[in-house]
């Protein structure tokens, strides 16, 4: 995925340009560039991030009087990151320039055609084919710009997200999405266009959000929104409830740490409004009319990517415990590419921060074809899963913009005990008292995390003693299982190392030949069912002289004597301890990241939301 800003009004168009791309470089940071218009159309383009491309156009900012522009910072799938292949992309005269969120699959023999009509293409990427295509319509059928896009939408298979500028309309934007987000915002007499709100909402809070092969004519100070038909739509304007202080870093040196240590809040912001303990009541409006399917379900499926893959493990053991309804838990990509078998009636469980990855959003659509029940977790109001969805519920976390996602995971297993919850209740797999102690262990959630941070200091010494390890076992066993995939997943992804996660008991096929003494072994050792087996398993690494970081219950003593460190958690129901049990292991794998020296809100490789396959 990319960062895609657009601006045209009254203002500076450069500044507010480069702050927007800023907020979005969370979404992909190999290349940035800038188109502006004042009477010239202007591109900028440069490998590396945004802050290589301001000292890249140096002080001199005479280009600073324009008010149209746009930019984009890219996280490449054709063509290497580099200058040339880095966004805008001029059309042939260079009259046009377009940025573009996505994937276009048959860019290669649309390339052919346009090759052999006599274009030239600079770069090695889909997108610029994309401009040649939109301009070789345009000369050749004499129409519109508009006209153009939307022809050349019809030809194009795959997922966009663009904006276009052209220099003999220097008061018109023109974008279009299918398959990527564009949100736009309505200020006084200027309009910006951006990938997610979160460079909009310091100008204004009244936004649209663009539809699935839709076309958005700014010109004027007018917005115009067609469908790929050429139909105009009535513009549905919403009133954002981001607020800016939400996207700033709020004094911790990065976004991550900042979201590991608000997770007491947005845990609590999971359940405000929804979880009243007292009164037995358990409120999820989002699902209302698709409860009962949930209820009546013979089979829950569950589709998810990383991260939120890892929290749909920990709702398979938490739905099947409550509900008793079968569960199965797959990778998207996998699911959307498998043939499953996928009946009537059928539901299944879309677990997404962004909202956007494109692997989950076709892994609904496949399995809406085949008479699912969609049921979408997403954090990003808006997303195009939450709206490709028969029901669902937010977590209501706020934006998380580090790239290793934190407070999304402890949200979504918040909200998927929710609504496992919720079925339960109604359908009488749990008693109401079973219920009434849940929902107030749920409640006592935020508390408990709270106390977690507050090893931090203890962690970051654990951090300094194993920060130049080559590789990490993480073992856990029930509940904790998912949350020693997790844990490896986060160091691996901030610090570079390689780290596994294991059920424990899974040590004695195979993993244990790799214990040593070089090897530290993050073991999640809480109180619950397991809890012998686990300590068992402990004894297996200490014999072998592998090193131990153990997470245990407050006042487990047993551990403290066999682990060379023991962070303490306080108690919850096993089923809770997800939520409680991962967070030392964030903190570790920041720490870690941190004095690796890694770029630990923007790690290599990555982007925040993978809305290309
Ligand atoms: C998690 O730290 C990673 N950034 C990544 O695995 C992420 O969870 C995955 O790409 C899924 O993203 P989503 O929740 O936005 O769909
Ligand atoms: N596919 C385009 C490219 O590789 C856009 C990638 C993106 O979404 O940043 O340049």
């Amino acid at each position: 995925m990319c960062g895609i800003v657009g601006y045209v009004g009254h203002r500076e168009a450069y500044s507010i340009i480069i702050k927007g791309l800023k907020r979005l470089e969370y979404r992909g940071y190999d290349s940035a560039g800038i188109a502006l218009l004042n009477g010239n159309l202007n591109v900028y383009k440069k490998k590396g991030k945004v802050s290589d491309l301001e000292e890249f156009l140096g002080e001199d900012k005479h280009f600073l009087n324009s008010t149209i522009g746009m930019g984009h910072t890219r996280w490449a799938t054709h063509g290497e990151p580099n200058d040339v292949n880095a966004h805008p992309h001029y059309s042939s005269n260079k009259d046009l320039a377009i940025i573009h969120n996505g994937i276009i699959e048959n860019y290669s023999s649309l390339k052919m055609d346009l090759t052999l009509r006599g274009h030239v293409f600079l770069s090695d990427t889909d997108s610029e084919v994309f401009i040649h295509l939109i301009d070789d319509i345009r000369i050749n059928n004499n129409c519109s710009l508009e006209e153009a896009v939307r022809v050349a939408l019809s030809q194009v298979v795959g997922a966009y997200a663009i904006v276009i500028i052209a220099k003999d309309t220097p008061n018109q934007l023109i974008a279009a999405r299918k398959g990527s987000p564009l949100v736009i915002g309505l200020g006084k007499n200027e309009f910006f266009i951006a990938s997610d709100a979160s460079p909009i909402i310091e100008y204004t809070n009244e936004v649209v959000y663009l539809n699935d092969q839709e076309v958005a004519i700014i010109k004027d100070n007018l917005l115009t929104i067609k469908n790929i038909e050429d139909v105009q739509m009535t513009p549905y304007i919403q009133k954002l409830e981001l607020e800016l202080e939400a996207i700033e870093k709020g004094g911790y040196e990065h976004f991550m740490l900042k979201e590991i240590m608000e997770q007491p809040k947005s845990i609590l912001d999971c359940m405000r409004g929804r979880v009243d303990s007292v009164r037995g009541h358990l409120v999820l409006g989002g699902l209302n009319e698709y409860l009962y399917k949930l209820i009546n379900a013979e089979r829950i499926m569950i589709v998810a990517c990383g991260t939120s893959w890892h929290a749909g493990l920990v709702a398979e053991y938490i739905f099947e415990e409550f509900t008793r309804i079968p569960v199965e838990v797959d990778y998207a990509s996998e699911f959307r590419y498998r043939n499953p078998v996928v009946r009537e009636g059928d539901v299944l469980i879309a677990i997404s921060q962004s909202g956007e990855t494109a692997d989950t959003l076709a892994a609904i659509e496949l399995a809406k074809s085949k008479g699912a029940v969609i049921i979408g977790v997403c954090n990003v109001v808006g997303s195009s899963i939450a709206r490709a969805s028969h029901a669902g519920a937010y977590l209501h976390a706020g934006p998380e913009i580090g790239v290793a996602s934190t407070k999304a995971f402890t949200a979504q297993v918040t909200v998927l005990t929710m609504i496992a919850l919720q079925v339960a209740h109604k359908k009488g797999s749990i008693s109401d008292h079973l219920f009434r102690i849940l929902l107030a262990e749920i409640e006592s959630i935020p508390d408990k995390v709270s106390t977690v941070l507050k090893l931090n200091e203890k962690i970051k010494y654990i951090s300094s003693i194993y920060k130049d390890a080559k590789n990490v076992l993480y073992l856990g066993r029930g509940y904790n299982f998912p949350v020693a995939l997790e844990g490896a997943l986060k160091l691996k992804e901030i610090s570079y190392i390689h780290a596994e996660g294991y059920p424990a008991a899974e040590m004695k096929h195979g993993p244990i030949a790799l214990i040593d003494k070089e090897m530290p072994v993050v073991v999640i050792a809480t109180k619950d069912s397991s809890y012998e087996k686990v300590v068992s398993n402990i004894q297996e690494v200490r014999a072998r002289k592998g090193q131990v970081i153990a997470i245990v219950t407050e006042g487990d003593t047993q551990v403290a004597k066999m682990a060379d460190y023991t962070l303490e958690v306080p108690a919850t129901h096993e089923a809770l301890m997800p939520i409680v049990a991962v967070v030392p292991l964030q903190l570790l794998s920041y720490h870690i990241s941190v004095m690796r020296g890694c770029n630990v809100d923007q790690p290599r490789n990555l982007a925040k939301s993978v809305t290309v396959e």
